[in-house]
């Protein structure tokens, strides 16, 4: 079984293509890492060139939607079909030589997401999701893990950002979660991912603070189709007023949402 709406095969199509620049700088930056100069501004250029790619075939299939993206910021169209965009999801690991980042694009239609594609280039590894219909990887349908005890859960979470405000709650938040519980607690690098792999039920729950829609909005679309939950850190919806977000599979949501008090 496979996803392939006339939407998704126009995300699958833009990802593919830019995936190929992105593979081939991310070649380069291991060259780049001994330089003097290092490879920051390579990165740049580099995260700049798959936003353009994205958006020139995006807009090529469908001219009239509207576009979120995280470098350029938007381009205003018909605001009922909005895509959101973040080129490069775990910048900081792909400036350092980790294979460990993502392409992620979600589509909004009357502000709800309806479709969204989380793509890792090096793992080859596209995890894809539309209302109602599922969510994938690879073509093979996923879902959440089905772990019930905090205990015997993995959890990702990420930040907190130096220039955070919140940063003092994002550490006490943390430490909520290292002394209350003792369990794995995992920051790979890159928020997409991180809810892809929920969504797979790689891993059983994710938190973080201070997140931007374009690394969240595919993110959403794929854990809820994957039968996971996701909510702001008081279990609503608000996860962009409030700038919280929290996905889990079914079962634990309740109880993240208390050790994160
Ligand atoms: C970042 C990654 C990271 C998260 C940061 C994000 P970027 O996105 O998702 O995991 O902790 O808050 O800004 O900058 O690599 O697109
Ligand atoms: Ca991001
Ligand atoms: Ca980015």
């Amino acid at each position: 079984m496979k996803l392939s709406s006339a939407n998704i095969n126009v995300m699958i199509k833009a990802c593919r293509k830019a995936s190929k620049t992105l593979i081939r700088d991310f070649g380069e930056i291991e060259n780049l890492q001994v330089s003097v100069k290092g490879p920051g501004d390579f990165v740049t250029a580099s995260d700049k060139k798959v936003e353009k790619i994205l958006i020139e075939e995006l807009q090529k299939a469908r001219p009239n939607y509207s576009i979120l993206s995280e470098e350029i910021g938007k381009i205003s169209n018909d605001e009922s079909f909005k895509w959101i965009i973040d080129p490069i999801d775990g910048t900081a690991n792909f400036l350092h030589g980790i294979p460990h980042f993502a392409i992620s694009i979600g589509l909004e239609k009357d502000r709800e997401i309806i479709c969204g594609i989380i793509y890792d280039p090096i793992k080859d590894e596209m995890f894809v999701a539309e209302k109602g219909n599922g969510s994938y990887l690879n073509n093979q349908r996923i879902r959440v893990s089905s772990r019930s005890k905090l205990e015997d859960c993995i959890i990702f979470t990420g930040g907190p950002k130096k220039e955070s405000k919140d940063r003092e709650l994002a550490l006490k938040e943390y430490n909520n979660f290292s002394s209350k519980i003792h369990i794995p607690i995992r920051k790979l690098g890159s928020a997409s991912l991180d809810m892809a792999y929920v969504a797979a039920g790689r891993c059983d729950g994710f938190w973080q603070r201070n997140l931007n829609y374009w690394d969240i909005a595919a993110g959403i679309i794929i854990i809820r189709e994957s039968g996971g939950f996701v909510t702001d850190f008081y279990g609503e919806n608000k996860y962009l007023e409030n700038k919280t977000i929290l996905a889990t599979n079914s079962k634990i949501n309740k109880e993240m949402i208390e050790v994160l008090k």
